[in-house]
């Protein structure tokens, strides 16, 4: 089963002045589809912040897999895409353009949001919005490539050739 870290970027949700509807949805979708949430964080859209977050997922939880919900607009406080990019090794650009590309079929707004994925030593990073609506939509048409490229990731298969 491989390991999720779930961090929800929001400073009105850090604030308690909105409720995580995205940060539960993305955990119960993981858990309906078999991977363990071993850690779920909701922070303010502080870069230094978001940074520290990942790095402990990343480095001292030692999750495969880490999910953001949110910063990822044009406001000035959205800083988790940079967060993101500021901890990893390496660009794993094709997922946050895969649901880029999936998310314009269904709303034109989805050309505003500038989530990033990438990888930080053994651990992926994959930016989602923040609205529940797009976390559902991207997670529905990532996951199960998303578990393959894990897969990889971890070592845990060698090869890409379909049975
Ligand atoms: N992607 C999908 N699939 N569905 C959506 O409804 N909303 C967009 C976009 N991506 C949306 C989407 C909107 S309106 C914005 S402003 C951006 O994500 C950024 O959202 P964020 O700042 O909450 O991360």
């Amino acid at each position: 089963m491989f390991k999720v870290g779930v961090i929800t970027c929001s400073d009105k949700g850090f604030l308690g002045e909105r409720e995580d509807l995205s940060g539960k949805l993305i955990i119960d979708i993981l858990e309906r589809n078999e991977y363990k949430v071993e850690s779920y964080k909701m922070i303010p859209d502080d870069k230094e912040v978001i940074k520290k977050t990942m790095i402990d997922m990343s480095d001292k939880l030692k999750v495969n897999l880490i999910l953001t919900s949110g910063g990822t607009g044009f406001s000035k406080r959205d800083v988790t895409p940079e967060a993101t990019l500021e901890v990893s090794d390496k660009n794993a650009n094709g997922i946050a353009e895969a649901i880029r590309s999936y998310s314009l079929s269904i709303t034109k707004r989805a050309m505003l949001s500038r989530a990033v994925s990438a990888i930080r030593g053994d651990t992926l990073i994959v930016n989602l919005p923040g609205s529940p609506k797009a976390v559902e939509e991207a997670l529905d048409y990532i996951l199960d490539t998303l578990f393959h490229g894990l897969e990889i990731l971890t070592d845990t298969r060698h090869d890409c050739a379909r049975k």
